[in-house]
């Protein structure tokens, strides 16, 4: 049985007092439970502070970016061997607003993959397509390409431990978001290809997580799909809905559902 994940993308949003105030929040509200997990990707600069409020708590922190190489003259950048000794342990990689708007291609993202895991931090790696791409009919190739570039040379006994997230492009940010046929489809397919390059059964563990304008009204629909192990949320990470679908997400249940490849 997968264990579902309510995941928030803080984006670059919320100095060290604001997030303090939030983690203290989120920290307070939203339930313990063992069948799901909360995950929070805040910006470099509140990591510590975050992860100091948090760290009695079961809510984890991640990092939105790092450098892949562990340290030197790289102005600007953290590494994951950074993050790893200030106690986190997730780490977003490939999301379209940093491949879009900061040029990292598949190779950085292959490479960021790989220190992720020789540090012991579980990468989240996000993939997803533009909306032209849908419109030609070439998402299942594009998401399956991305997937294949971003896992070159990880061995099955890592990738285990890697979570995914489906974000379509044109459902960031924009409201407008994947129905949950479309969403499970293509999450289905990118459990597919990992069948493919490594086998079925760690297809069958891997985590597949939603993401673009999930909000409390949709969560719980799109979570119930077969492939769609929780969501990626970003608008709504910063909102009190966010501490509802992590507290709603417990309630449901997901027992009876039918691990599939
Ligand atoms: P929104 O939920 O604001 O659409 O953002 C999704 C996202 O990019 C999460 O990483």
């Amino acid at each position: 049985m997968r264990k579902k994940i309510v995941a928030g993308n803080w984006k670059m949003n919320k100095n060290p007092f604001e997030a303090i105030e939030i983690a203290k929040k989120l920290k307070n509200e939203i339930k313990n439970n063992n069948d799901s997990e909360t995950i929070i990707f805040v910006p470099s600069i509140d990591l510590f502070c975050v992860s100091e409020i948090l760290k009695a708590s079961q809510i984890k922190i991640g990092a939105q970016n790092f450098y892949f190489e562990n340290n030197g003259a790289y102005t600007g950048e953290i590494s994951a061997q950074m993050l790893k000794e200030t106690g986190i342990n997730y780490a977003l990689v490939g999301h379209s607003e940093r491949r879009i708007l900061f040029g990292e291609n598949d190779e950085m993202i292959n490479k960021k993959i790989a220190r992720a895991l020789e540090h012991q931090i579980t990468p989240v790696l996000c993939v997803g397509e533009n909306l032209q791409q849908r419109e030609n009919n070439l998402t299942t190739e594009f998401i399956r390409m991305q997937i294949k570039s971003a896992l070159k040379n990880i061995k099955l006994k890592n990738a285990g431990k890697i979570i995914i997230a489906y974000e379509p492009i044109w459902a960031i940010g924009t409201g407008k978001t994947a129905d949950k046929n479309q969403a499970q489809e293509i999450c289905y397919e990118i459990r597919k290809v990992l069948g493919e390059i490594y086998n079925l059964n760690l297809a069958s563990q891997i985590r597949i997580l939603y993401g673009g304008s999930v909000n409390l009204k949709n969560a719980d629909e799109l979570f119930e799909m077969q492939d769609i192990d929780g969501g990626l949320i970003g608008g709504a990470s910063l909102k009190e809905d966010f501490i509802s679908i992590a507290n709603n997400i417990c309630k449901t249940n997901f027992a009876d559902m039918e691990i599939h490849v």
